[in-house]
């Protein structure tokens, strides 16, 4: 992906205002995908302006579904009936993998490209093969082409190696239109899952066990339509209170509650960062200490990623980038992508006190300065643009096509709480 833009970033100023957080990114791509398991409308509401909901719109297309973007409802309607994508799409978005489960569902076969996305981790698929196989499909991998085909899918007991999100959420929707009872044992639990379950029940399908990590489907012969509302998106708000925390301010952010962010909450919690709930929306205050630059004062934490519940690795990026301004040293462990630290090595270069062994950052305040830095992925050019926030003089992060793949508007919306950010085309010599 071409570094086409940059955000230019004056950190320092502290940010006051409303924040209006839509649905989730990670509930909207596979709710899309389930559009394709009925010939009725499947109506997504309060879907993100971004790139990755787009693209998936036109995959969706590209195997024979009408998809019309209706301001922030998306409205699929129409099964699939092809079962190969010839669109370059697949290759850079990982959710086309979503196209497996639905495709063997309804068209009884699937040829893909192995899936691109983030530059995070190697992200094979052989849990979702794994999955679909004991189904009843064939499954073939060669040459970076994954092609599966069933005549009809049967209900089983699978085991996963390891609760995968988008493995849980593809063999969920391979066995609703299974015949017979599938159990999926070691399920991930994600709250995004439980809200794809609220449309596949909606539309009509068996499942209980949701949120748990066994989750027993049992098959029907057809799907009807269903509107549903995902739930806001978790990551977005833990971005904008990363921001905060490094910044100091006061955001209310709408649409998500204290319980929903409850983790990166715990890696915020000091005496300076206070947090109150109404139900509706969620107000948080950071206030400034003047002897760090007028910055709000960060305590240093241990953070452990893991599958839900545990602390979010979507997350971790913008919390190493708050923790750049904390005193003591925090230790961060990535348990789930391997290759997840890229953005500390950009932090580095402008003087955060990093330490990296394996899986394990040791991250303290060093002598910070603005400067250039490469976002390689999604998360880390988020956490790379927080930490920019938090560092008075202009910074550059390159690579904003990256952040519009999971943040809407993102210069806009944090210039509207005050941040000075703008979005520049990168000359070319
Ligand atoms: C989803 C999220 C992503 C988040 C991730 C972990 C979406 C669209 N994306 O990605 O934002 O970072 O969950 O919370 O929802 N793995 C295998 N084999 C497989 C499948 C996964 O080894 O067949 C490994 C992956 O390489 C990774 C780990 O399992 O190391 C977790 O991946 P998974 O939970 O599947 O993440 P995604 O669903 O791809």
């Amino acid at each position: 992906m071409p570094l086409e833009e940059y955000f230019a970033i004056n950190g320092g100023n502290e940010l006051f205002g409303k924040v209006e957080l839509h649905g989730a990114k990670n509930a909207v791509l596979p709710m899309l995908a389930a559009g394709l398991l009925t010939k009725e409308e499947v109506v997504v509401k309060d879907c993100p302006y971004i790139t990755d909901v787009s693209n998936m719109g036109r995959l969706l297309a590209e195997v024979g579904a009408n998809v019309l973007f209706d301001g922030r409802n998306i409205r699929v309607r129409g099964q699939a009936c092809k079962g190969a994508l010839s669109h370059e799409l697949e290759k850079v978005m990982r959710s086309s993998m979503f196209m497996l489960g639905v495709l063997i569902a309804t068209v009884g076969e699937v040829k893909l490209s192995l899936p691109g996305g983030c530059k995070i981790g190697a992200r094979p698929l052989d849990i979702h093969l794994d999955g679909l196989s004991k189904l009843g499909a064939v499954c073939e991998e060669k040459d970076g082409v994954v092609f599966c085909h069933a005549k009809k899918l049967k209900g089983a007991k699978i085991l996963m190696r390891y609760p995968s999100v988008g493995a849980t959420e593809n063999l969920l929707m391979a066995s609703v239109l299974a015949e017979g009872k599938t159990t999926l044992v070691n399920c991930a639990r994600e709250p995004e899952i439980i809200s794809l379950v609220e449309l596949l029940r909606k539309m009509g399908a068996k499942i209980s066990g949701e949120g748990t990590s066994v989750i027993e489907i049992d098959g029907v012969k057809e799907l009807g339509g269903a509107t549903v509302k995902p739930i806001a998106d978790r990551i977005v708000a833990g971005t904008y209170l990363g921001a905060l925390a490094v910044c100091g301010g006061e955001l209310v952010l709408n649409g998500i509650g204290k319980n929903d962010v409850r983790s990166t909450l715990f890696a915020f919690q000091n005496r300076d960062f206070q947090v109150y709930d109404d139900g509706l929306s969620l107000r948080a205050r950071a206030t400034r200490r003047k002897r760090y630059d007028e910055l709000s004062e960060q305590l240093a934490c241990d953070v452990i990623t893991g599958p839900y519940p545990l602390f979010a690795t979507d997350m971790q990026p913008v919390v190493c980038a708050v923790k750049c301004f904390a005193d003591g040293v925090s230790r961060v462990k990535e348990t789930v992508f391997e290759n997840r630290f890229s953005h500390l090595f950009e932090m580095k270069k402008l003087g955060a006190d990093v330490v990296i062994d394996k899986d394990t950052a040791l991250i303290r305040r060093g002598d910070l300065y603005p400067g250039d830095m490469i976002a390689k992925d999604l998360r880390g050019g988020a956490g790379l643009s927080v930490f920019a926030m938090g560092i008075k003089g202009e910074s550059r992060v390159y690579g904003a096509k990256y952040v519009d793949r999971g943040y809407e508007n993102f210069e806009e919306n944090f210039k509207n709480i005050g941040c000075d950010i703008r979005r520049e085309p990168v000359k070319k010599c």
